[in-house]
């Protein structure tokens, strides 16, 4: 692998997945051995959005590799209320660690911010652009349950706004899956984000849906996402497609009995809890793959000075 920064996936090659993937599935499996490798290192958290996921598991991560945080807290008690730039507030925080993560509204401000500072910087979702790291431990939840050669996955819900599913849907095109994406037709995949799938060379492999019906039975994986309400810019249109495209029980008799069923979470309604204790759901499972992914994924970084080669 050999990025400064991760601002979406689009710039994760086969080869840097499975670097990444492999790396975890060693952490995974013998935590201890990492556990002072990065004593002294420091990691900035710039959280402009709410997280639990993302910011706490990069911090566990971060802790468990032997490093520490250096956390903004929420805006309404940083500078950032005073009025300072994106662009000054990245730069005073470069001074005070390693590598930074950061969560922000505006679609296109992990590469602004990126444009401004000499350690990594990775993106932890900026609006409904991207969300590299959070389609890593999506596909090791994948390569885990289902396997990544010869899939096929629905991906469902808010595909518009869903910045998970345009990281993933990208991601995915390396591995030649076959993607069906089930959504009303309001909230499609952006014409853009179709596009670049047709040209990663994809375009075969892609179909996109109004009913999962027609779908179901053919899945190893069901990705179901959240109606992202905070993106809507008019209530009354959350509130027209607010509760379509839920998945209960009864939905998942006409599914593969293998099926894997996951969510980036947090959930509303799009899972009936019933699914929880059964053999689909595999939610959980990836929320807490967050932390080895993001060890992995740190070590590589911080190992070459920002700079990892294969
Ligand atoms: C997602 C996000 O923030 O994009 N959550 C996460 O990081 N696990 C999905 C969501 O908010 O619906």
């Amino acid at each position: 692998m050999r990025h400064d920064h991760l601002i979406t996936s689009k710039q994760l090659s086969r080869a840097d997945v499975e670097t990444v993937l492999d790396r975890a599935a060693e952490i995974d499996a013998d935590p201890s051995a990492v556990a002072d490798r990065h004593a002294g290192s420091l990691l900035g958290l710039l959280f402009f959005e709410p997280s639990t996921r993302t910011k706490m598991s990069f911090e566990a991560a971060m802790k468990r590799l032997g490093g520490d945080v250096v956390d903004m807290g929420s805006v309404e008690s940083s500078s950032v209320k005073k009025g300072e730039t994106l662009a000054d507030t990245v730069r005073v925080i470069e001074g005070y660690a390693d590598a930074l993560v950061l969560r922000h509204p505006k679609q296109g401000a992990a590469t602004m911010a990126s444009e401004f500072v000499d350690v990594p910087l990775l993106n932890a979702g900026d609006g409904a652009g991207h969300h590299p790291t959070q389609t890593l431990l999506d596909l090791y939840t994948i390569r885990e349950n289902a396997g990544l050669e010869d899939l096929t996955v629905g991906i469902m819900g808010d595909l518009k706004y869903g910045r998970t599913v345009h990281s993933l849907a990208h991601a995915l095109t390396n591995f030649d899956a076959r993607q069906h994406f089930v959504s009303p037709e309001s909230l499609r995949l952006p014409r853009e984000v179709v596009y670049d799938l047709h040209q990663a060379g994809n375009g075969a492999g892609i179909r996109e849906h109004e009913s999962l019906e027609e779908v179901l039975p053919s899945l190893d994986v069901l990705y179901v996402t959240r109606i992202q309400r905070e993106r809507f810019p008019d209530e009354n249109e959350y509130q027209k497609v607010a509760g379509e495209y839920q998945i209960d029980l009864e939905t998942l008799e006409a599914a593969d009995d293998d099926l894997t069923v996951m969510h980036p979470l947090p959930r509303v309604d799009e899972i009936a809890p019933e699914i929880d204790d059964t053999e689909y759901a595999a939610y959980f499972e990836q929320a807490h793959n967050g932390v080895p992914v993001r060890m992995a994924l740190l070590d590589l970084l911080l190992s070459n000075g920002g700079e990892t080669d294969e």
